[in-house]
């Protein structure tokens, strides 16, 4: 057996920047109240017109990651895509990477584990290393929210959160199983599944269905949340999965150098980092530029804090994420 690493990091945002100010002026919202409940000063969203899609802002943050991996395309044996908002709804957007990459008819999946996405993505990329079956792998989290969210105040709760973006990590094999991805910790409970959801259209409510039975009162197509469930299931799933990775690894709290959560919410953040009793260098936020970007949230910041000299080489870093689903896991870095 093997373990894996991470060796090359990039990410992409789309240029348009869009503020808590310019969210006022398209719905009853205002700055000083996303601030307050979620951190987020602004976001990136992808301008009409503009060629960006969760596939071709995937691509660019791979390129980066690549290039700092030295790899070439011809040394990727799997991809790995994890994304709730795929330019189509099938295929995936694995299968577009490998062809505008260029690569070999390599393997690609896609992950639907929304915000956990990474770290289902992450943690598939390193059964395949581990057992010696691939040697590199790409991993992508990528989001295009923007074109599917309620930008009226009707869905003001959830629309202000979102964020686009795409980040990207090549796993590579790493022989001594001390260095690298140490363990990777994944859970879900569908039992919450409708309570972070996009419900129609669904093959069980398809174009036809919809308008055949719902007639004039056609259901929402966008994101249904219930925030405050999520919040409270968070926090608590958060603090076990990072616990269950510090146990199996004989760590403590203390041993971490590095954390980097899911960029859900500033106020998510920051009650795991008390519960930790983290200092402020050793947790790595950045919901207040992005908002939350699902399955790119952690590929981005762990990328800044890479740029950022913030994570050293034989430092401890813990990866955590809950999402939709409900779906939640951790990895657990000697990197
Ligand atoms: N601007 C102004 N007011 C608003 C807005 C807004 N954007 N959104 C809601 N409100 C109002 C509500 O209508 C409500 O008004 P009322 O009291 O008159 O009824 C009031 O603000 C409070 O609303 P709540 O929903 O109770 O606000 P809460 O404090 O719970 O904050 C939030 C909402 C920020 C969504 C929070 O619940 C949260 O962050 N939850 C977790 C979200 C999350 O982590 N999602 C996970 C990942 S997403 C994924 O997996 C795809």
């Amino acid at each position: 057996m093997y373990n894996s690493k991470i060796s090359g990091l990039g990410y992409y945002v789309p240029e348009n920047v869009v503020t808590n100010d310019d969210l006022s002026k398209m719905m009853d919202t205002n700055d000083a109240w996303i601030q307050e409940r979620t951190g987020i000063k602004e976001r990136h969203w992808i301008k009409d017109g503009s060629d960006d899609t969760a596939a071709t802002m995937g691509i660019k943050a791979a390129k980066i990651a690549m290039e700092r991996a030295t790899v070439t395309a011809k040394d990727i044996d799997f991809i790995v895509f994890a994304t709730l908002s795929p330019d189509y709804y099938f295929p995936g957007c694995g299968v577009m990477i490998q062809e505008m990459l260029g690569l070999d008819t390599v393997g690609a999946i896609d992950i639907r584990n929304q915000c956990s996405g990474f770290i289902y993505a992450i943690s598939t990329a390193d059964q395949f290393i581990k057992t010696g079956m691939y040697k590199t792998v790409l991993v992508i989290g990528s989001e295009f929210h923007s074109g599917g969210l309620d930008k009226t105040t009707k869905g003001r709760n959830v629309s202000v959160i979102f964020g686009d973006g795409a980040g990207a990590a090549i796993l590579t094999r790493e022989e001594d199983t001390s260095k690298g991805i140490l363990s990777t910790h994944l859970h879900s409970e569908g039992k919450f599944a409708k309570e972070l959801i996009v419900e129609f259209p669904s093959i069980n409510h398809w174009i036809p269905e919809i308008i055949a039975n719902h007639g004039k009162e056609e259901p929402s197509y966008y994101p249904y949340m219930d925030g405050q469930l999520v919040f409270k299931n968070a926090i608590v799933r958060f603090s076990e999965v990072i616990n269950e990775g510090l146990e199996k690894n004989n760590l403590t709290a203390s041993d971490i150098n590095m954390f980097i959560p899911h960029q859900a919410n500033l106020r998510i953040s920051q009650f795991v980092q008390r519960r930790f009793k983290l200092a402020d260098n050793q947790v790595y936020n950045n919901i207040m530029k992005y908002g939350n970007t699902t399955a790119a949230s952690i590929p981005i910041a762990l990328t800044e804090a890479w740029e950022q000299g913030k994570i050293k080489k034989g430092d401890l870093v813990v990866l955590a994420a809950f999402g939709s689903g409900f779906t939640w896991g951790s990895v657990i870095i000697r990197w």
